[in-house]
């Protein structure tokens, strides 16, 4: 028995190149030759609802955007905000426009040798200008999107993306909805211009002289008119900072380092003990003497452990000002230093346990020794800094616990073996850190 035919269509769409584009130079009328060529006798011409797929190295061509090819460098430096990735002479960089992608789309190919194309200036302001000239030259309303080819992080390959869109619903947000099963639809948000961008590359190719494709039967994807709600192709850039993958892994690692600043100031936002305990276990990844493992972390995640060892340590040190000769008022303003222990909502007492270190007969050996453990302590306490900053966590590490070891031993019941490391106060910054000029690595360096 064959099945019934179906009363609608089921959905489907047709996409074509326009041939007939020539080599477009500088100051040509893109209008005009998409117009002529859409509207040859073997084509169906353009239609309203109809979408174009224009790759932006003709946009940019019109629009002059050529340089000489000496200053491919200079170029790329001048398009980039920011360095996403370099492996060799390979930049992955963030452009002015907010698309991340290799070179800055500085790009030396479909070009004359000795040149080099750059991007369009606002490739959302072409495909605008792009829209309204058909629409006065053929009386049609369709989509504009402006393509580019790029690479993907975890995928092969290369595809074309929107980087220009004028008239398209450039993103389908689904969310709210339910698929077929009645599930909830919450993160999905269709990048329909891409897709769109994609089925154009499928028969504009590379290599075939073919910068414009015809997408037709998908009316729904254009947007009538010329609303305020045309948010155009920026509206697919990712935002750095919602962005989980911002950085390249070497460049991530790299920041990691200097992404650890110390902070003074938290909110009240409560501190994840697993982000703790993962930086613990970064911690003790440190090198230390004689395959040792001397870091110990004393986690004060209770309010009463915290306050009370801070009473005790404040005693002491009021102690220890009053036995150098302080003045009551200079030892208040002194110990009043003390609070950014106080206002971290969480706190560390990472500790050196030099089991397995050697003893000498001698004090010159002896104390080489110590000092061994106790830069191996530091290797760990800084491990733990930058593995914090990467929860994105701030963190204070303090010497007061330095000072007071025997209250802090007693107070906290630790070991007699357990030498306090200082205190790491822990917890979310209320404000980024303040700028610091970056340090001159030469002065910092001798070389023989
Ligand atoms: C062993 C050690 C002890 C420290 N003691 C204190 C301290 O008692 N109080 C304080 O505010 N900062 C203390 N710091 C933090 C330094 O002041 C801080 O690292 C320095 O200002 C550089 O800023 P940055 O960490 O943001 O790079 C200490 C740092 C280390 C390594």
């Amino acid at each position: 028995m064959t099945a019934p035919l179906p009363t609608t269509p089921p959905p489907g769409f047709r996409v074509w190149a326009l041939p007939g584009i020539p080599e477009v130079r500088p100051g040509d009328d893109l209008v005009k030759l998409i117009a002529a060529a859409a509207t040859a006798d073997e084509l169906p011409g353009l239609a309203d609802g109809d979408v174009l797929l224009v790759t932006s190295k003709i946009v940019s061509k019109a629009e002059g955007r050529i340089v000489e090819a000496a200053d491919r460098q200079a170029a790329i430096d001048a398009e980039a905000v920011r360095v996403v990735a370099r492996r060799g002479e390979l930049r992955i960089v963030e452009n002015r426009l907010g698309l991340v992608m290799a070179a800055a789309g500085v790009d030396a190919s479909n070009t004359a040798a000795g040149t080099i194309l750059l991007l369009p200036e606002d490739p959302d302001a072409s495909a605008r200008a792009l829209r309204a000239g058909l629409r006065d030259a053929l009386g049609v309303d369709v989509g504009i999107i402006v393509t580019d080819t790029f690479g993907r992080p975890w995928r092969s390959g290369l595809t074309d993306v929107a980087i220009g869109a004028a008239g398209v619903r450039v993103l389908d947000d689904l969310r709210g909805g339910v698929d077929s099963h009645g599930n909830p639809l919450n993160v999905t948000v269709v990048a329909t211009a891409d897709e769109l961008a994609a089925a154009g590359d499928l028969v504009k190719g590379k290599a075939s002289g073919l910068p414009v494709a015809v997408v037709r039967g998908l009316p729904h994807v254009v947007a009538p008119g010329d609303g305020g709600s045309d948010l155009g192709a920026r509206a697919l850039v990712r935002n750095a900072a919602d962005d989980m993958f911002r950085l390249g892994t070497s460049e991530a690692v790299r920041e990691a380092v200097t992404l650890r600043r110390t902070v003074r100031e938290f909110t009240d936002a409560p501190v994840d003990p697993g982000a703790v305990r993962r930086a613990v276990a970064a911690a003790v990844t440190a090198p230390a003497p004689h395959h040792t493992t001397p870091w110990r972390f004393v986690l004060l995640e209770s309010e009463s452990s915290r306050v009370e060892l801070l009473d005790a340590m404040r005693d002491a040190w009021i102690a220890d000002l009053r036995g150098d000769g302080f003045s009551e008022e200079s030892i208040a303003k002194r110990v009043r230093r003390g609070d950014v222990l106080r206002k971290a909502p969480y706190l560390v007492v990472p500790c050196l346990v030099a089991d397995g270190s050697h003893t000498y007969p001698d004090a010159r050996r002896n104390a080489a020794e110590r000092e061994m453990f106790v830069v191996a302590a530091g290797a760990g306490v800084q491990n733990f800094l930058v593995a914090l900053a990467g929860e994105r966590l701030g963190s204070a590490w303090v010497s007061s616990t330095m000072f007071c070891r025997d209250v802090v031993r007693s107070v906290l019941s630790l070991p007699e073996n357990w030498d306090p490391m200082g205190a790491v106060a822990v917890g979310h910054a209320a404000a980024p850190p303040r700028e610091r000029p970056a340090r001159d690595a030469s002065e910092f360096f001798s070389v023989r």
